[in-house]
């Protein structure tokens, strides 16, 4: 549950001369049944988006056009990762608060999780998230 477990994984390519493609699978390419993905597109260069913790969601987020920003924090390290390659995704374990911004126009951001959707499960209250991680 800290940002040292936050990892790129890269993902095996499907290269032919017609073009390529990723397959992922839950388990085997990303460390967790997958149940729900959402994406994120048409974001403007100046928002932040993210700036939550959760209590059980992990994600894997890959960027699948263009490229954005992720800070993480985990209480006590900060680490700043530009996602801009369609063949890794970062993952994110939970109780980790996470800032995405600098979105390029053109930033398709695909974000994989092991959870349905709970609104509940979100920390969206900074100095209260530091105060349970701490
Ligand atoms: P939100 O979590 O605020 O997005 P971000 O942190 O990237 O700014 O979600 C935006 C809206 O989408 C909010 O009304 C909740 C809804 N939503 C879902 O219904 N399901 C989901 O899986 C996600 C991530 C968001």
């Amino acid at each position: 549950m800290n940002i040292d477990d936050c990892k790129l994984i890269k993902f095996k390519e499907f290269a032919d001369p017609h073009g390529n493609l990723v397959a992922i699978e839950g388990i085997k390419d990303v460390p967790f049944n997958i149940k729900r993905l959402f994406y994120i597109y048409d974001t403007l260069s100046d928002v932040i988006r993210g700036k939550h913790a959760n209590r059980k969601s992990e994600f894997i987020l890959i960027c699948l056009s263009g490229s954005c920003k992720v800070d993480l924090f985990d209480g006590i390290n900060t680490k700043t990762i530009k996602l801009e390659c369609n063949t890794e995704g970062l993952y994110i374990s939970k109780m980790v608060w996470k800032d995405m911004y600098a979105f390029s126009r053109d930033c398709v951001l695909l974000c994989l999780s092991n959870e349905y959707y709970d609104a509940d499960e979100y920390i969206r209250n900074k100095e209260e998230y530091i105060k349970e991680v701490s």
